[in-house]
Parts: C-alpha cells; sequence; structure tokens
C-alpha cells in the first residue's frame, strides 16, 4: 500500500511509479482524511509506503494528523518506508518522519528522497519545460533504484538528498512553517473568472468561494501552493514574489 500526499502532482506520480513498479495499490491521504476513511486492510507480508513533498525541510503538516489517525488490521509488522519528493535538499525531513511514526506506535524500516521539479514558486521560479522534463527522467531513474532497494527490504537512512547539517536546516526553517505559515499574503486578481478549480483542487478543503472569489482557511491550508500552481487563470498571487515567477504542475497531475 503505497499512501502520498500530494499539491502539484510529482509524489502522486512518484507513488504510482513505485505502486506500477511494485503491482502495489496507491491511496491518497488528503481523501483518506476528508472522508474519514482511516482504517486499512494489510495483507500479509505487504510493504507500508508513504510518499509526500519536503516543506521547509520537514513534512507537510497534514502528515501529523494523518498518522495520529491511521490504523492498520494486520498481525505482523510490515516492511514501512517513506520516500520524500524534494526540489533539492531534504535535511531531517526524513528523521521527523520517523519521530512522528515512533510517537504513533510505528516502526519506518527505511527512508529515501527523490529530487523533482521545485514548486516553490514564492520563492523560485519555476523550472523551463525543458528542465522539468530533465528532472523527471532522472526522477525515474531515482525512483527504479529506490523500488530496487524496496524490493530487497533494504533499512535505514537511504536520504542522499539530505543537503549539509540536515539537523539544522530543519531545526531553523521548519518553525517558520510548523508556526508562520499565514494565508493573509494569497490575492486574487482580475483575471479570476470563479471557475472553482482551485477550492476543487485544494488537498486540505482550505479554500472556499465566496461571491465567486477563494477565500483561504488558514487553519486548514498546509501551504502546498496547489492553489497558486495549478489556478487555469494564473490569477492567484502570494506577495510579490509570485508575480515574477512562473507555475510549475507535474505534466501528468
Ligand atoms: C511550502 C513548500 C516548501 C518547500 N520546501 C522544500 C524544501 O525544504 N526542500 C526542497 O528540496 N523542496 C521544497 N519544496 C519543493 C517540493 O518539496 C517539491 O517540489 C515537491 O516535489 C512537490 O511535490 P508535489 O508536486 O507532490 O506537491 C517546497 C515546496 C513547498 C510548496
Amino acid at each position: 500500500m503505497v499512501f502520498y500526499f500530494s499539491a502539484t502532482g510529482n509524489s502522486a506520480y512518484a507513488a504510482r511509479r513505485i505502486a506500477d513498479t511494485l503491482d502495489d495499490r496507491t491511496v491518497d491521504i488528503a481523501r483518506a482524511l476528508r472522508e474519514d476513511d482511516m482504517t486499512f486492510t494489510l495483507e500479509p507480508g505487504e510493504t507500508v509506503g508513504f510518499v509526500m513533498p519536503t516543506y521547509f525541510f520537514g513534512i507537510p503538516v497534514i502528515l501529523h494528523a494523518f498518522l495520529y489517525a491511521l490504523q492498520f488490521v494486520t498481525r505482523e509488522r510490515h516492511y514501512t518506508y517513506l520516500v520524500l519528493t524534494c526540489g533539492g535538499k531534504t535535511g531531517a525531513a526524513g528523521d521527523m518522519f520517523a519521530g512522528i511514526m515512533r510517537d504513533n506506535e510505528y516502526l519506518l524500516s527505511a527512508y529515501y528522497s527523490v529530487v523533482m521539479p521545485d514548486n516553490y514558486i514564492l520563492r523560485y521560479d519555476a523550472p523551463s519545460q525543458e528542465e522539468t522534463q530533465r528532472l523527471l527522467r532522472a526522477a525515474d531513474r531515482e525512483l527504479d533504484e529506490i523500488c530496487g532497494d524496496i524490493r530487497i527490504r533494504m533499512n535505514g537512512n537511504c536520504d542522499r538528498h539530505r543537503g549539509p547539517v540536515p539537523g539544522l536546516l530543519t531545526k531553523i526553517a521548519y518553525p517558520f512553517y510548523k508556526r508562520g505559515r499565514k494565508t493573509e499574503k494569497f490575492r486574487v486578481s482580475d483575471a479570476c473568472i470563479g471557475c472553482g478549480q482551485c477550492e476543487k483542487l485544494c488537498p486540505c478543503e482550505a479554500i472556499k468561494l465566496e461571491n465567486g472569489r477563494p477565500k483561504w482557511i488558514e487553519d486548514q491550508c498546509v501551504l502546498c501552493l496547489a492553489c497558486i500552481n495549478r489556478c487555469p487563470q494564473k490569477a492567484i498571487q502570494y506577495g510579490k514574489s509570485t508575480l515574477r515567477h512562473g507555475r510549475y504542475q507535474n505534466p501528468e497531475a
């Protein structure tokens, strides 16, 4: 079973590729939370994977709630792995996830990461089409290697993209995300046609249309940037930087 959380499609793509290669099934974490469908029956010998983006060298906050509510029906200990998708560096996100798993009495067997196009357009410009294709081809190779490791039930920290001083990166950056993320900087321009795609695509139900315009619900928003990256009219901005930046979504999203 491969659980995934994804905003712009990279992690969904990675989860599907892993599941297809290993003849496994995928579960959308956001949908499971929405439908309050959190008990999963595992087959004997089935592996359990988690695929998600890296946020501020940590994990999306929605995962804390998910792991807390998750229940497995099983009689055995299953091989369990994490695959972080990232734009370049994960810091100690894998250790963070392993810690939260331990707090919920699960054991993470191995963790990995894979570099994919960066969707953090609040800071970086979106990659060009050529760069996106190059990154996705390299990601496929990394994912195939990860599948090879999962097949032989590799154990331990196998994250190749932690960067220098990973613990420090996470310690400094993650609190800005966990406590400091704000929705007040989201703005909608006159290009908005009130199509409601942002509300539909938001994996966390953090957007409601009011008078045909999106309104963000701060408590629900995990800053995944699906709304801004996937708005068909490019009508959503965040602060000033996104006026200059392109938008990203995985070509298979
Ligand atoms: C709020 C936010 C913070 C991010 N922080 C990091 C980071 O610390 N390190 C990194 O390499 N990529 C970072 N990224 C990039 C994403 O992890 C990466 O593009 C990921 O593959 C997106 O996955 P998705 O398409 O499944 O949503 C960040 C993206 C967002 C939206």
